[in-house]
């Protein structure tokens, strides 16, 4: 064959030409989130904290253009691994973002590895992610179920304030990973504490038929209540508990998912209550402050600790891209980057584990108005032990 100069040389810049163009046009973000059910209002906080950061960056980081996509996941984990490759084979995006519900975000974290797509979980805690599924291409901008239920645990069995530390506990979620998990971290600190519990009560996600259990809390009458409910469940939880008259003689414990986002539909129901949480709302920083006020300007609405996720996922990738000035090619430098970087958040700074997940302080919040105020550091850097992660 004749080797035809001419026409080498021309293949050869416009190969160029398109590889350099893959690496300034826009890098699509795929949010797979939930934007009906329980969750909606969690997937809409996630999302609405994400573009926040980016605007503030000017539409652009590492110096590309981000578009978005986005599915909605419904909270169903049936549907997670179509809705996932809908964003993965159908819309080529270059990152994931999401889920709220640990079962959607197990479907992801399985796909992500399978495609070498670079994940960014916003809230999902499910212990596998940063666990036995843990990857270079997967981070956590959230927590893990273990981390704020834990913390919760601790300080239940040792009291607080005016509130004695208790002896018999009950505990209350949906059974799936997230309630599970989240029940497994409480009971750990508390019965090292010198707790015990006595009795784990569940009900299938997403239901709010709450009566009969109530009825057996208020019969075996603990020393304290330890629920696991988030969103619109979280909201007619603790609506019911205090209807039930538990409230007054019960005190309610749970991880912040029960009271944040909540508190303006739970109404005088939640007041008092102690939770344990990586936010609050009136972290009194010039980090927090700015983040409020402009989400406040932005949305009509307060932010909340899902935005504070959503907003923390997209300074992660932020800090990938600025390492390699957008070239996505660069993968291991992008990943790498993103696990190396010290996080100014809204909750306060916190690193990233070698398993991918916020090692971050732990508050006690007690809720006042419509407000989760801050009271206590509960537990300082609190890392999630990662068990079977093997990076
Ligand atoms: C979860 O499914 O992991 C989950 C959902 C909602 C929350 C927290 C955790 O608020």
């Amino acid at each position: 064959m004749r080797f035809d100069f001419k026409t080498t040389a021309l293949a050869a810049v416009a190969l160029c030409a398109l590889g350099a163009q893959a690496q300034t046009g826009p890098i699509k973000v795929g949010f797979m989130l939930p934007y009906t059910g329980t969750y909606a209002s969690l997937g809409n906080m996630i999302e609405s904290g994400f573009k926040l950061y980016v605007q503030q960056q000017g539409g652009r980081l590492g110096g590309r253009e981000i578009q978005y996509v986005k599915v909605d996941d419904e909270s169903e984990p049936a549907k997670g691994t179509d809705n996932v490759n809908k964003l993965i084979k159908r819309d080529h995006v270059d990152v994931l973002v999401g889920s709220v519900h640990s079962g959607v975000a197990l479907a992801m974290a399985k796909a992500a590895k399978d495609n070498d797509t670079l994940l960014i979980v916003p809230n999902a805690g499910a212990a596998a992610i940063t666990g036995p599924l843990c990857a270079a291409n997967i981070v956590r901008s959230s927590f893990t179920n273990w981390q704020p239920a834990y913390a919760m645990g601790k300080v239940a069995a040792e009291g607080f304030g005016q509130r004695k530390g208790a002896k018999r506990a009950i505990t209350i979620t949906w059974n799936y990973a997230a309630g599970t998990e989240s029940v497994k971290g409480f009971t750990e600190a508390f019965e090292q504490g010198g707790g015990k519990v006595v009795k784990e009560l569940s009900l299938p996600f997403p239901g709010v038929e709450f009566q009969a259990l109530l009825t057996e809390i208020a019969a075996q009458k603990p020393d304290a209540v330890y629920a696991f409910f988030a969103g619109g469940g979280a909201v007619k939880f603790v609506k019911d508990y205090a209807a039930a008259g538990l409230s007054k003689t019960i005190p309610l414990y749970g991880p912040g998912f029960l009271t944040d986002g909540t508190l303006e539909a739970q109404g005088a129901a939640a007041q008092g209550m102690l939770t344990t949480l990586h936010y609050a709302d009136n972290l009194d920083t010039p980090r927090n402050n700015a983040f409020r006020k402009a989400f406040a300007l932005t949305y009509k609405a307060n932010a909340d600790v899902y935005a504070v996720q959503g907003f923390d996922a997209a300074q992660i990738l932020s800090a990938g891209l600025n390492a390699v000035k957008g070239d996505l090619t660069q993968r291991d430098a992008l990943t790498a980057a993103m696990r190396k970087v010290t996080i100014d958040s809204p909750r306060g700074r916190f690193t990233i584990s070698p398993a991918g997940n916020p090692v971050q302080d732990i508050y006690l919040r007690e809720v006042k108005g419509g407000n989760n105020e801050y009271r206590a550091v509960a537990i300082k850097a609190l890392a999630d032990p990662a068990r079977g992660c093997k990076l």
